[in-house]
């Protein structure tokens, strides 16, 4: 290791000469000078790892000399030299940032020991530093499975980007990790500490969109019984999500470009306008470029949120990912379901690799909470990997269930008796699936008699046989 580096800067050229042989005899490199532009020059020169200053130079007081020389290096320790009558001076120079002061005449023996504690202190704030810094990514790109170049290169832009106020523009098909990502620009910004606000443009109704972004006065419609704040002034200095905002409704981008573009905005019925400072992300699963040529998305909306563009790649494009992903799924959803399910068989995970996956993670999730779900083992077979003939739901569970909570053709709720019986029959059919249509191990693993089984396939309309493979 090289010796460490030190400035010693005193107009009392003995004391420069003994300090010299001494701390030269205790293995460091040292430099010394008599006043404050030979410290300035030399400090220009080279770097030092710590600097000894007499608090009275003749041409400028040490604490002044001290300053300049942690402007040109911020965290090297400074040990202040004085004489017995400055010892105020000496506590003023360590409030100003000094390591420590050795009062006149010293014992060099007591100068090594300060130097030695000084360095040590510097290199452990420089370790927790660093350390602190690598937590920091670490946690906040934790939940996210980024094996593959493709997704190295998304999380580098993340980096990057986060740090700036610029808008987002994500782009990828459905259950790509587009909320995730957009999640993890918040919490590596700045603005992590303020709140993340998510709004799906899809999924609220045109009448109702506009005042749920700007918030609306009292009176402004009729049911506006109070006046309410809209996401973008919940979201001040914070994040705003706009998620699916391909789907907007023309009437609302066009507010949205003028508040984008103003950085304020009016409530819907309010006189006076709204001033935010909002980082906005947004998100689309929808090729926008053909949407503005379609005549369904504004141009000038599109280049005004089109600034820094992330692409993330459908998970066919990234088979790498999948037995990271498998692992870390796996993990997620066993902790959810309080479940110790360990792994998946070989067989099992090329299934998965040969697999299209045009749900991307999301599929994936899904698929391996349902393995999870019907799984008796600590390891997942292949048995219980993609089966999808037999319905279309089989592979995308919690989509299934959704679709079961509402009749067909949209409108209110099932009752729970119908939809019980819904949930009932498709957990049947998966499971028959799962067991090669064998009755006595699904009445097993359903928990039921074996009589009480069969009547249940009956209620259902349930024909075993056509359950049974053969492989
Ligand atoms: N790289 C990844 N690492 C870990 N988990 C991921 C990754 N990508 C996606 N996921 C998980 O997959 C699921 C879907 O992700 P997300 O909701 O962000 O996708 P999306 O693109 O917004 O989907 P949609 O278009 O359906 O809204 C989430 O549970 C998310 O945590
Ligand atoms: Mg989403």
């Amino acid at each position: 290791m090289a010796a460490s580096k030190i400035l010693v800067v005193d107009d009392d050229k003995n004391l420069l000469e003994l300090a010299k042989a001494r701390l030269a005899a205790s293995g460091y490199a040292v430099t010394v000078a008599l006043d404050r532009d030979e410290a300035l020059e030399a400090a220009n020169g080279d770097s030092f790892d710590l600097a000894i200053v007499d608090l009275r130079l003749t041409d400028e007081d040490g604490i002044t000399l001290m300053e300049k020389l942690h402007a040109l290096y911020p965290s090297m320790p400074v040990i202040i030299l004085t004489g017995h009558a400055s010892v105020e001076g000496a506590v003023d120079a360590m409030k100003r940032g000094a390591y420590t002061y050795l009062t006149k005449p010293f014992d060099p023996r007591e100068l090594v020991l300060q130097i030695g504690r000084a360095l040590e202190s510097r290199k452990l704030a420089t370790e927790n530093q660093m350390l602190k810094g690598m937590l920091k990514e670490k946690y906040d790109f934790a939940n996210i499975v980024a094996k593959s170049d493709n997704m190295q290169r998304v999380l580098e832009a993340v980096s990057r980007i986060a740090k700036t106020d610029s808008t987002v523009y994500i782009h990828g098909e459905s259950g790509t990790g587009k909320e995730l990502i957009a999640k993890a620009i918040h919490l590596a910004s700045p603005r992590k500490e303020r709140p993340f606000i998510a709004i799906n443009c899809a999924a609220i109704p045109e009448t109702l969109l506009e005042s749920e972004l700007f918030g609306h006065e009292k009176g402004a419609f009729t049911g506006a019984v109070r006046s309410t704040r809209g996401l973008f002034s919940q979201a001040n200095e914070g994040t705003l999500f706009l998620d699916e905002i391909g789907d907007m409704p023309l009437s609302i981008q066009v507010k949205l470009l003028r508040a984008l573009e103003e950085r304020q905005f009016y409530p819907v019925g309010g006189e006076k306008p709204v001033q935010v400072d909002v980082r906005v992300v947004v998100a689309t699963k929808k090729d926008l470029v053909e949407e503005v040529k379609k005549g369904g998305f504004r141009e000038d909306l599109f280049y005004r949120i089109h600034v820094i563009p992330i692409v993330l790649p459908p998970l066919k494009e990234r088979l790498e990912d999948i037995p990271y992903l498998v692992d870390h799924l796996l993990k997620k959803i066993c902790q959810q379901m309080k479940r110790d399910v360990k792994g998946l068989t070989p067989k099992s995970m090329e299934k998965l690799m040969q697999h299209d996956w045009p749900g991307n993670v999301r599929e994936l999730e899904n698929t391996l909470e349902y393995a999870i779900t019907m799984t008796q083992r600590d390891v997942i077979t292949d048995d219980l990997v993609l089966q999808t003939k037999i319905t279309m739901s089989a592979a995308q569970p919690t989509d299934a269930i959704q679709a079961q909570l509402l009749p067909a053709g949209g409108g209110s709720f099932k009752t729970l008796k119908e939809a019980r019986s819904e949930f009932e029959k498709a957990y049947l059919v998966r499971l028959l699936h799962s067991c090669n249509g064998k009755a006595t191990r699904a009445a097993e693993i359903a928990g039921k008699y074996r009589a009480d089984f069969y009547d249940l396939l009956k209620k259902h309309d349930i024909k075993l046989a056509e359950f049974k493979r053969f492989n």
